[in-house]
């Protein structure tokens, strides 16, 4: 937010007003975030449908695990009581004339959620089903428009998506998920599609507060902004963390380190010795391979095509894009990474949607989105995942510093109404780091309040 007393801080405090709310300024709520040791949803759980999932879900959900205190409670479909989220288990509709099950179930839940509350549809994964299955299919595919919609429609904080389900997916490998959802840590991703497969089931961590324990992690970028934050949250989640920025960041590179208990290491990523530099550091400082691998650095130089010298466009592509290519193609080669491997790309919705001026930039966000699909089965075969975490307007230093237009349009086009914080891009990077979101790779994930932009 700009400073108070300037001329964009005024602006700043008049956006921002209540008054501005009355005259038809859009204003967001706030949302609730996570907060270790407390419950992750502030009211129960209905579940509702009928498919593989639906019987499975209150049972998994209040096993014992550990010292987990942030149990679940649950409520039938239909009592009075205001609830915190629904599920709604839509596997078991095959045919379009039974959409209406969607409707006749949620309904009359609209007007019960609380505040800040979930709602998670649950379907199978369309383009895995086979010719024989083709009605199911279509029924299947229609659910991604119901899901999209409703998040437009949810106010007050709540979020919609939909999780598709590979056929043959077990109710334990949507469980990281689930979790993910169903709490604070999903504040700003609303609207999306998150797809689990049938990969070999991923193991539950002995506590869901520290699901990242014994994992050690690389984060690049990581002495500000966005990186800092995904280091903290690693290691609030019990991972190690090797701290990765340009030797200029000196200081604040050691003092995310010191922060996280973890180690800093001054590098520059587009160095053609970065990954060797990475392999050695985890192997010198912690004995083992990396598990997890963060390619969050990332630049923006933005000009129209028709301004942009090469210089230009050449440090964006080297940092952003020919960097994390090389520096993941010679961990793998290498044989650097551990035995369930996870591999998150930060890309961003320009690189979905493109966005004018960023010529450079969105190349190497969608090039992000490229190495994801790209990778997705050699890192099966390491019994690994790579997914994409694709920010909308995130509340950081670049983002204050825009002009105070731009920057208000930015923070307030998406359906909840406001921008993100750097943890909720963190938060979504934690829960694909586990080794317990063993089933879901290949996925491109947008933190935006499901933004206009690209929608
Ligand atoms: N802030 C947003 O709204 C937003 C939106 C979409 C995507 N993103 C992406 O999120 C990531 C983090 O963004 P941020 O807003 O925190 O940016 P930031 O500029 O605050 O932080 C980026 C970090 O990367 C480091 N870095 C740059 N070049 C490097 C290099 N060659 N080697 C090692 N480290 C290098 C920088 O020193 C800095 O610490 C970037 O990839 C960015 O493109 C940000």
């Amino acid at each position: 937010m700009a400073k108070a007393g300037t001329k964009a801080g005024v602006l700043d405090g008049i956006i921002n007003s209540p008054v501005a709310g009355k005259l038809g300024v859009p204003q967001g709520v706030p949302l609730r975030r996570y907060t270790p040791g407390k419950p992750a949803l502030d009211g129960p759980i209905a579940v509702a449908g009928e498919g593989n999932y639906a019987a499975h879900i209150e049972p998994l959900l209040t096993a014992n695990k550990g010292t987990d205190s942030a149990a679940y409670e649950f409520i039938p479909e239909h009592a009075d009581t205001p609830r915190a989220a629904i599920v709604y288990d839509a596997t078991g509709i095959t045919r379009p004339e039974d959409l209406h099950k969607l409707y006749d179930s949620l309904n009359p839940q609209m007007r019960k959620l609380r505040p800040c509350a979930r709602v998670v549809v649950l379907g199978t994964t369309p383009e895995l089903l086979s010719v024989e299955h083709t009605i199911q299919r279509i029924t299947q595919r229609a659910l991604e428009g119901f899901t999209r919609s409703l998040a437009k429609e949810l106010r007050a904080g709540a979020t919609a998506q939909l999780v598709y389900a590979a056929p043959g997916t077990s109710v334990e490998q949507l469980e990281s998920t689930l979790r993910f959802l169903l709490s604070g840590k999903s504040a700003f991703v609303d609207g999306q599609v998150i797809r689990v497969g049938a990969a070999d089931s991923p193991a539950a961590p002995e506590s869901w507060e520290t699901p990242l324990a014994g994992r050690l992690a690389v984060v690049t970028g990581s002495a500000r902004g966005i990186g800092k934050t995904m280091a903290e949250v690693l290691a609030r989640d019990g991972a190690k963390v090797i701290c990765v920025d340009v030797p200029g960041a000196g200081e604040a590179l050691a003092e995310t380190a010191n922060q996280v208990k973890g180690t800093a290491l001054p590098l520059d990523v587009t160095d053609p010795q970065a990954a060797a530099a990475i392999a050695e550091h985890a192997q010198v400082r912690y004995g083992m391979p990396i598990d997890v691998l963060v390619h969050n650095a990332g630049v923006t130089r933005d000009k129209l095509l028709v301004n942009m010298d090469r210089t230009m466009w050449d440090m964006v592509q080297n940092i952003n894009l020919v960097a994390p290519v090389r520096i993941t193609e010679a961990l793998l080669e290498g044989g650097h990474l551990g035995p369930a491997p996870a591999i998150i790309g930060v890309s961003s919705i320009a690189g979905i949607a493109g966005n004018r001026g960023q010529t450079n930039y969105a190349t190497t966000k969608a090039g992000m989105i490229g190495l994801v699909d790209a990778l997705k089965e050699t890192l099966a075969r390491h019994g690994g995942t790579i997914n994409a975490v694709a920010p909308g307007f995130i509340e950081t230093a670049m983002t204050a510093a825009m002009p105070t237009l731009p920057r208000e349009v930015g923070r307030k086009s998406n359906t909840l109404k406001q921008g993100g914080q750097t943890v909720d891009v963190a938060e979504v990077v934690a829960y694909l780091a586990a080794a317990s979101s063993g089933a879901v790779s290949g996925n491109v994930i947008r933190v935006c309040g499901q933004s206009i932009m690209g929608a």
